[in-house]
């Protein structure tokens, strides 16, 4: 039986009817683009689950970082402190500004960027942080913001792969001065193609988030600032509003088949994925690090997690994961690895000078991880397929 990383068809099969009679209300109602009521409804539920007073909805979660980072007036010369591990689109909107990025290490076990690590990385040129909620499971906010408020920076959160994700019961995107959300397919509340959403509860802020997505436009024709068309459509936005009424049960059940998961891979030489203190993880991806990783890996992994069953051997790295791979290509199960080469090893931010080693942890973490099939939907059946595939690769040593 092949299992699909993702399966959004077998996600729409029973929404097909709600779906359709939302697209042929906005197609009646002719109005696509903001100002939209779908677009507004969205928005009021988004900031009510980020427990924001605002929510702008906008084109895509790259473009929610963009209109941050403006609203923000960070630009030229101003330096933005982000995690090497995280997808392009975090760094490189501190880049399109015109900003510097600067990583600072991520947590062996979270994935996430270290707090630990972000007072050093600061300079009088820093005007703010973007943590990133990899994978569903958010940040350490409670020190990112100290470091932050002592440091007197920003916080953006990129909260694109965490919506409905929780620290001490504190949803994400609700911790910074704007939280940034997808809504790529790939992602828990998934679009039919791009969209994204900015949260907010700063009052300022939110005037100019809401003129940015409009070029700036703060009365008609009258433009304050320069922003850009970072519109969300109206369709996108009425099948969000049909998929967020079946969020949390999604999430449920993704949390449900991670636990599942855990259980059936407890005892194999494979470090599933830790849950810190108070997090509230939502899966949006199930992350393992394979066997063969390198011996700093342990089950122990940092503070504050509650640790992962099974662990690695000394032997291997990212060979031995290559070759998982490969392994549940060959028996048509979906794995990809979420993240390959971390910024700052990326070619196009060659001019900001680092260097393989200046990030051991998300380099370790590049090499080591692959995420396996993980969608509400997945039976267990196809959870079991998954398991044996891994049992018949590590039996073969
Ligand atoms: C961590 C992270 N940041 C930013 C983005 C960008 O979102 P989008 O693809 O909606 O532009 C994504 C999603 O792809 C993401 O996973």
């Amino acid at each position: 039986m092949s299992v699909p990383l993702l399966d959004l068809a077998a996600q729409h099969g029973p929404l097909h009817d709600e779906l359709r009679q939302a697209f042929d209300s906005v197609l009646t109602s002719g109005k696509f683009v903001i100002p939209s009521p779908e677009v507004e409804k969205l928005e009021t539920d988004l900031a009510g689950r980020c427990g924001t007073r605002f929510a702008f909805g906008v084109s895509s979660g790259t473009d929610a970082l963009l209109a941050a980072l403006m609203a923000l007036g960070i630009g030229p010369g101003d330096e933005v402190i982000t995690t090497p591990f995280t997808f392009f689109a975090t760094a490189g909107c501190v880049a399109r500004v015109g900003a510097r990025p600067v990583f600072a290490d991520v947590e062996q076990g979270s994935f996430n960027i270290d707090p630990a690590r972000i007072a050093g990385a600061v300079t009088a040129r820093s005007k703010a942080i973007i943590p990133v909620h990899l994978f569903g499971q958010m940040a350490d906010m409670g020190p990112i913001l100290e470091v932050a408020q002592r440091h007197h920076l920003a916080v953006i959160e990129d909260a694109c792969q965490a919506i409905g994700a929780k620290d001490h019961d504190r949803p994400a995107g609700g911790w910074g001065q704007i939280g940034c959300l997808s809504f790529y397919p790939t992602k828990n509340l998934a679009a039919l193609g791009d969209a994204g959403a900015c949260v907010t509860s700063d009052e300022e802020l939110a005037r100019k988030l809401k003129a940015i997505r409009l070029h700036g436009q703060t009365g008609e024709y009258q433009h304050d600032l320069i922003g850009g068309n970072f519109r969300l459509d109206a369709v996108q936005a009425a099948c969000l509003n049909v998929k967020i009424r079946h969020l949390d049960a999604w999430t449920s059940a993704r949390r449900r088949l991670a636990q599942r998961y855990d259980e059936l891979l407890a005892g194999l030489p494979i470090q599933t994925p830790p849950v810190g203190a108070g997090k509230f993880h939502v899966y949006n991806q199930y992350t393992i690090r394979t066997p063969g990783i390198s011996p700093g890996i342990s089950p122990g992994i940092s503070p504050g997690m509650a640790p992962g069953r099974g662990a690695g051997s000394d032997s291997g790295g990212g060979d031995r994961r290559d070759e998982l791979k490969r392994f549940l290509a060959e028996k048509k199960i979906g794995c990809r690895v979420y993240y390959p080469l971390p910024l700052h090893l990326q070619p196009c931010f060659a001019g900001l000078g680092y260097r393989p080693g200046d990030f051991p942890q998300a380099e370790q973490a590049a090499r080591e991880v692959l995420s396996l099939p993980m969608f509400p939907e997945m039976k267990q059946a196809q959870q079991d397929e998954v398991v044996a595939a891994l049992r018949e690769w590590i039996a073969r040593g």
